[in-house]
């Protein structure tokens, strides 16, 4: 399923906010176009707007100065590693005289293949059959083809596995509802919606063999930055003896940050609490609201991460980094 399409020169996005009720292909055509894709999530998941921002890096930089757009775009949200990641790498091939594009075109084909061996080592650790929570949505729509979360499930259909996977609805935004369940179900994967708060009674049924999340940055801790909701199913893997693994790129590991309480959690709107998603709205106007868009998941609470280097496991402060020389 694809989120992104570059054709002759020109960027198109499948706008995620309309999803699954309709499908539109949307062109975009300049950075204020770009940035309020990235900010409203009608392009999300840390790889793909990663993806995203190198495209929109290679076009409009040549209209634009490139460091203000970096920096303009960066701006846009900023939990995830990979948008900063992407206009770092357009940034350092225009100083090497590169081709911009073609830099472009290689960041979203290095994620194909990435996930790729991701879905491949988390696969290892799976079973024909399993029963499988997920939080969000870490699928192709998030990142270039299969995903990191959703990666095993994917590639695993392929292969002939069959899972059952059960799909937290993950308020606010209703990734889990509206693209994941969408996404597997497109895919022939055996789906259930559940709301947040059903994990737990889920997971005491003996319905859950492994919980699988994408991540958005990883601490060299081994702490990560998940969908909001995420540490708490977590805490909950942990009181019924489930494995607990975070899917993501090697580069979603940011050295920079020890642990963390290091990583930017993005503040949205409370409207999208109350409002976004409801016809009248669910508590008065004056009801304060708090909408982070993210929580830290305790390293401890981490059965392994499962990186496209290989299957991380604790201590993460001494393996994160070992798996880069090994
Ligand atoms: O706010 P979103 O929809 O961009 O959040 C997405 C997630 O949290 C994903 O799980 C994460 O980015 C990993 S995507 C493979």
């Amino acid at each position: 399923m694809e989120n992104l399409k570059f054709k002759e020169n020109k960027l198109f996005i499948i706008d995620q906010t309309l999803l699954p009720n309709e499908e539109k292909w949307v062109e975009i055509t300049n950075k204020e176009q770009a940035y309020n894709a990235i900010k409203t999530l009608m392009v999300r998941g840390a790889p793909a707007i990663g993806i995203f921002a190198g495209y929109s890096m290679a076009i409009f930089s040549q209209n634009n100065d490139i460091y203000e757009l970096k920096n303009y775009l960066d701006s846009s949200r900023p939990t995830a590693v990979n948008l900063s990641w992407a206009t770092a790498r357009i940034v350092k091939a225009y100083e090497n005289g590169k081709n911009l594009i073609e830099e472009a075109i290689a960041i979203h084909n290095e994620d194909i293949e990435m996930c790729r061996k991701i879905s491949e080592y988390a696969l290892t650790l799976l079973h024909d059959g399993d029963g499988i929570l997920t939080h969000c949505n870490a699928g192709e729509l998030a990142t270039s083809k299969y995903g990191t979360g959703l990666g095993p499930l994917i590639l695993g259909k392929e292969m002939g596995y069959n899972f059952k996977v059960f799909s937290d609805e993950t308020r606010p935004l209703l990734q889990g509802a509206r693209l994941t369940s969408y996404e597997l179900e497109k895919a022939g994967i055996d789906v259930t919606l559940i709301c947040d708060n059903m994990a737990s009674f889920v997971m005491k049924q003996g319905k859950i063999n492994a919980v699988l999340v994408g991540c958005d940055r990883v601490a060299a801790n081994g702490d990560t930055a998940n969908k909001i909701g995420t540490s708490g199913v977590a805490i909950l893997a942990e009181y019924y003896g489930i494995p607990f693994y975070v899917l993501g790129p090697y580069s979603t590991i940011d050295f920079n940050c020890s642990n963390g309480n290091d990583i930017e959690i993005e503040e949205r709107d409370s409207e999208e609490i109350k409002n976004l998603y409801f016809e009248k709205s669910t508590a008065l106007k004056e009801t304060k609201c708090f909408n982070p868009a993210f929580d830290v998941t305790d390293h401890s609470l981490i059965t392994a991460i499962i990186t496209d280097k290989g299957i991380v496991r604790p201590p993460y402060n001494i393996n994160l980094r070992k798996i880069l020389n090994d």
